[in-house]
């Protein structure tokens, strides 16, 4: 059952980023890649994905690491991680992703190219020991908590004693706030309460329904590492969807993400939006 579950799940993600990503145009990437220190210096100070994977400094850690990207999707981070000096393997069941990695290296001189691993994980093959680095950048909310566990799993046999596994994933903490927040339509989602759309966009959604919850990430991360660390954050950063887009928005959110470092962690928990989730320490 959990298996028919998960095959289905992943025939949605290919149909979906293969969809999604066909006719990727990488130029504004490489307009990224050719002005990298702005660009890291807003991004993670106000992009929600960005300044979670980020989270204290990272790109300072990438330079001469062998790092894998799980669910390298549009690959924006692994360029970046890239220009950044590491040895970059992205990996990504969308077999278009590919397309981009080519065209990145053809339009960009890494100091090492960006590899390709197209498909499933699980049966790719990696030496033990291999990676000082693995980053899933809302990735793992794609994944059936079989699958889950499996990764997690995997992550840990292929990662040095030495590295760090680090996700940036949306954060569900408290159901009656999660179940207010499904009733609120955004863009290219209907509310859950207009029954019939609500429906037939999830027929097409290629999130699976699972634990977001930190405590879930927890749970799962001392199964196979010793250390597990787990940063709440979003919560107040939320609100800049009801500005309008501009500089005022972004503004308001890199406010917004260094007031949270100075709030009770009990809110920044609660109503946090993402979490950012450091395993150490394979067992
Ligand atoms: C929300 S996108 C994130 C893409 C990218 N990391 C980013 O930050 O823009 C999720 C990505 O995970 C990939 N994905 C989903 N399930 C996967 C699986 N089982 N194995 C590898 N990649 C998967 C999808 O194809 C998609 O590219």
């Amino acid at each position: 059952m959990e298996h028919d579950k998960t095959e289905e799940i992943t025939r949605k993600n290919i149909e979906f980023y293969d969809n999604l990503y066909s006719d990727f145009n990488v130029d504004p990437i490489i307009g990224i890649l050719n002005n990298l220190d702005e660009f890291i210096e807003v991004a993670t100070t106000t992009h929600n994905s960005w300044v979670g994977l980020y989270y204290n400094n990272f790109q300072n850690e990438l330079k001469g690491k062998r790092v894998l990207e799980l669910g390298c999707g549009d690959c924006t981070n692994a360029a970046v991680m890239a220009a950044l000096g590491a040895e970059v393997y992205g990996n990504d069941i969308a077999s278009v992703c590919g397309n981009i990695v080519n065209a990145l290296n053809n339009k960009y001189t890494f100091e090492k190219p960006i590899q390709f691993i197209y498909g499933d994980f699980l049966k790719a093959d990696f030496p033990d020991d291999f990676f000082d680095v693995i980053v899933g950048k809302a990735f793992v909310h794609h994944l059936t908590h079989e699958q889950e566990v499996e990764f997690a799993q995997k992550c840990a046999r292929i990662l040095k004693k030495n590295g760090i596994v680090r996700y940036c994933e949306p954060a569900v903490n408290n159901k009656f706030f999660d179940e207010l927040r499904w009733m609120v339509p955004v863009k290219g989602r209907p509310s859950k309460l207009q029954k019939e759309k609500f429906e037939k966009w999830l027929e097409a959604d290629p999130h699976p329904i699972r634990d977001n919850s930190s405590a879930h990430y927890k749970l799962i991360g001392k199964m196979f590492f010793r250390d597990i660390e787990i940063i709440p954050f979003g919560w107040i950063e939320r609100f800049n969807r009801l500005l309008p887009r501009g500089n005022f928005n972004r503004k308001f959110s890199k406010m917004a993400f260094r007031l949270e470092k100075v709030m009770p962690h009990l809110l920044n928990h609660t109503f946090a939006r993402s979490q950012v989730v450091t395993y150490r320490n394979p067992k």
